[in-house]
């Protein structure tokens, strides 16, 4: 089995396909407001302001630039080395020169804005989103949906009251065969489904040392970069891309890859919540000033079934020797997925499932953005609306919460409450440095 690397996980080449949304309902109603004139029609230009313009933000861009009626008017990004990448794609896909800012708040100001791409760290994805939402703005926010489970919540009810189309972008849910898969076992044809795993053991993790704090490098705004996290010295370490291996800015591979692959587990189990999470790992790979667990195995409750979630770093050698992967076992036999394909290990006994090999399908993050796209036009909710990258999201947070606390987390999915566990419980909320402040935050 080959071992996927990062790039490819991440993917970086384009796929024409675009699938039909999984969730249903328009947005369309007597009480849309916005603050533009009308909606793109089908025919007109998108103007796109891009916020966070970082590794995933230029590859993001590249993506919504494969769609001809993409025009990106402003690039946002607190570093100047990270604007002028930004501009450098604009130039080269588009031959045009959008307006730059440091400022986020500044591209919701605009009326030749009508969506944002939020590529900023995961401590910065709730507010721009909110606020985008109340500016009018449709939004392709960057997974996972924000750092903690009121924020999401808090995202969620921004894009119901302002009739906002709202796309997580974990791309997965936008790929041909995972898609397959999802339907397949829906059906009902691999029996009943009792326990998933997910797994991702990524031997391209390196230590990233103990730096010393430092002055930011030049051209960077690092207030603005902090935003509402714990105001701190600069360390190199909790900035550009390992910020999320920081308890103040995400939630380490529990929420980076997990929500991807949880996201994925859950397209063929369905939309339950779980009804507890236990989570226990460590740091016992990597020797760096790194805060989340480099190794960590989280085991939920659901009503039905037990999902099992396992990260490690130093090793590729996951299991049946893939770096990551999915596995459902039913009572008809088991499926395993990766990016490469799927297939079908029937139960020995019965007869009712072919042994088969599907293959993989590429990368699916064009037609993620796609859809993303054709919603904007028709007011159709995304394959990952707000709500569903919420839920995903939410079930990654709570191995965490665990994790954190050291105990079980007993969660109650209607009130979004962690039961008879304040401390717990305040993991979920929303606590931002002053003077930032998330509208329609419950627990602030
Ligand atoms: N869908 C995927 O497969 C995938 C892959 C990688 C990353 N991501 C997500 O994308 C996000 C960004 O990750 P990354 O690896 O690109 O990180 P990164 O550090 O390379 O990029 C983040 C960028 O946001 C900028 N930024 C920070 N605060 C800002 C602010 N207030 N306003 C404007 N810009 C600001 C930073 O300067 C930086 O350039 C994360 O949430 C991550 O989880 C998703």
């Amino acid at each position: 089995m080959k071992v996927i690397s990062r790039r490819k996980f991440l993917g970086n080449s384009a796929l024409a396909a675009s699938l039909a949304p999984l969730a249903v309902g328009s947005l369309t109603s007597p009480f849309v407001r916005s603050a533009r004139a009308a909606e793109p029609g089908p025919n007109d230009k998108v103007r796109l302001g891009l916020i966070g313009c970082g590794g995933m933000g230029q590859g993001d861009l590249e993506c919504f630039f494969l769609n001809p009626e993409v025009d990106c008017v402003a690039v946002c990004d607190i570093d100047d080395a990270r604007i002028a990448k930004g501009v450098e794609i604009c130039q080269k896909k588009r031959n045009t020169k959008p307006d730059t800012v440091k400022d986020f708040r500044r591209v919701l100001d605009r009326k030749d804005v009508d969506v944002v791409l939020v590529a900023t760290p995961d401590h910065w994805h709730a507010l721009p989103t909110v606020l985008a939402c109340q500016a009018g703005k449709d939004v392709y926010v960057e997974k996972p949906l924000a750092k903690t489970i009121d924020e999401g919540r808090a995202m969620v009810e921004a894009a119901r009251r302002h009739q906002r189309v709202v796309q997580m972008g974990s791309q997965w849910r936008s790929c041909k065969h995972i898609v397959e898969v999802g339907e397949f076992i829906r059906s009902g044809k691999l029996g009943k489904v009792s326990i998933v795993r997910g797994w991702a053991y990524l031997d391209w993790l390196p230590g990233i040392g103990k730096p010393a704090d430092g002055p930011p490098p030049p051209g960077v705004d690092y207030a603005m970069w902090l935003g509402p996290a714990p105001d701190r010295p600069f360390n190199p370490n909790r900035f550009h891309f390992n910020f999320r291996w920081f308890w103040d800015y995400a939630g380490g591979l529990m929420t980076d890859w997990g929500v991807h692959l949880i996201n994925m587990m859950l397209m063929g189990t369905g939309p339950d919540s779980p009804k507890s999470a236990y989570s226990c790992g460590g740091k016992f790979v990597l020797d760096d000033n790194s805060e989340t667990p480099d190794s960590q195995v989280t085991v939920y409750e659901f009503p039905n079934y037990t999902l099992i979630w396992e990260h490690k770093a130093g090793l590729n050698n996951g299991l049946y020797n893939r770096s990551w992967g999915i596995e459902w076992s039913g009572t008809e036999g088991n499926i395993i997925l990766n990016d490469e394909g799927w297939e079908i290990r029937p139960e020995k006994k019965k007869a009712n499932l072919d042994n088969q090999r599907k293959p993989g399908s590429p990368d699916p993050r064009p037609a993620h953005v796609r859809n993303f796209l054709d919603c904007v036009k028709s007011r159709q909710q995304p394959v990952l609306n707000v709500d569903i990258g919420h839920h995903v999201s939410t079930v990654a947070h709570l191995g965490n919460l665990s994790y954190r606390t050291g105990r079980k987390i007993v969660w109650d999915a209607a009130n979004q409450k962690v039961v008879d566990d304040p401390q717990a419980d305040a993991l979920v909320g929303v606590k931002y440095r002053d003077p930032w402040k998330l509208p329609y935050a419950q627990r602030a």
